[in-house]
């Protein structure tokens, strides 16, 4: 099978990616804090490398429905700097495939609607958490069956799960398999 090159920016653990890791994938990670490969600002990070699969984890903070402070989104003034950070390097490095994610809120209102609409739950996190992404995948839902440990997908938000929010930002697991399986079978189909 053949080794997939793929980068994460603004993580800490890296869990949107640890299904590549753990099959054993090219994994570069970039955030400004944690257990990361580059340890910088992401507006300050520039590539022409080749990836097969860039995904991009911005704070949510700003965007967030949960941050009742804010407003409403049309009233919301926004830092879009990080955001647009992603969407340039994408531009710059041509990945196959790539990614934008945040929890859904008032994102789309600033950049338009999602290429997917998912609940983090149907992948084995321990609360729904409806969630936008945008970008370019393969179809990876039809991966979903086989590789999500199923009933964990319908406890109530913060019943048994961590409240910290830095760990309330990790990836279901079964995401990141599907995503990766998905992405290894597309590889495959080309050559
Ligand atoms: C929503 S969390 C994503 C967490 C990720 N899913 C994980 O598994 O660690 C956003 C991450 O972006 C990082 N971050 C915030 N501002 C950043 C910046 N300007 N450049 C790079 N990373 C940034 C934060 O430290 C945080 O780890």
């Amino acid at each position: 099978m053949k080794k997939l090159k793929v980068f994460s920016g603004c993580t800490e653990y890296g869990s949107e990616v640890q299904a590549f890791k753990d099959r054993d994938h090219d994994v570069t990670l970039l955030g400004m804090c944690g257990d990361v490969d580059i340890t910088m600002d992401i507006r300050d990070f520039h590539t022409t490398e080749h990836y097969d699969f860039m995904t991009f984890h911005p704070p949510c903070t700003e965007f967030s429905k949960a941050n009742w402070r804010a407003g409403k989104c049309k009233d919301r003034t926004p830092d879009m700097s990080i955001v647009e950070a992603c969407f340039r390097i994408v531009r710059e490095a041509k990945p196959t495939f790539w990614m934008i994610e945040n929890p859904q809120g008032c994102l789309r209102y600033f950049i338009g609607r999602p290429q997917y609409c998912i609940k983090y739950g149907d992948y084995g996190h321990y609360c729904q958490k409806p969630t936008d992404l945008w970008g370019v995948l393969p179809w990876f839902a039809s991966y979903q069956k086989n590789n999500v440990p199923l009933g964990v997908h319908n406890k109530t938000a913060y019943s048994d799960g961590p409240r910290a929010a830095d760990k309330r930002a990790m990836i279901p697991y079964g995401l990141s398999m599907v995503l990766c399986k998905a992405i290894e079978d597309s590889q495959q189909l080309e050559g």
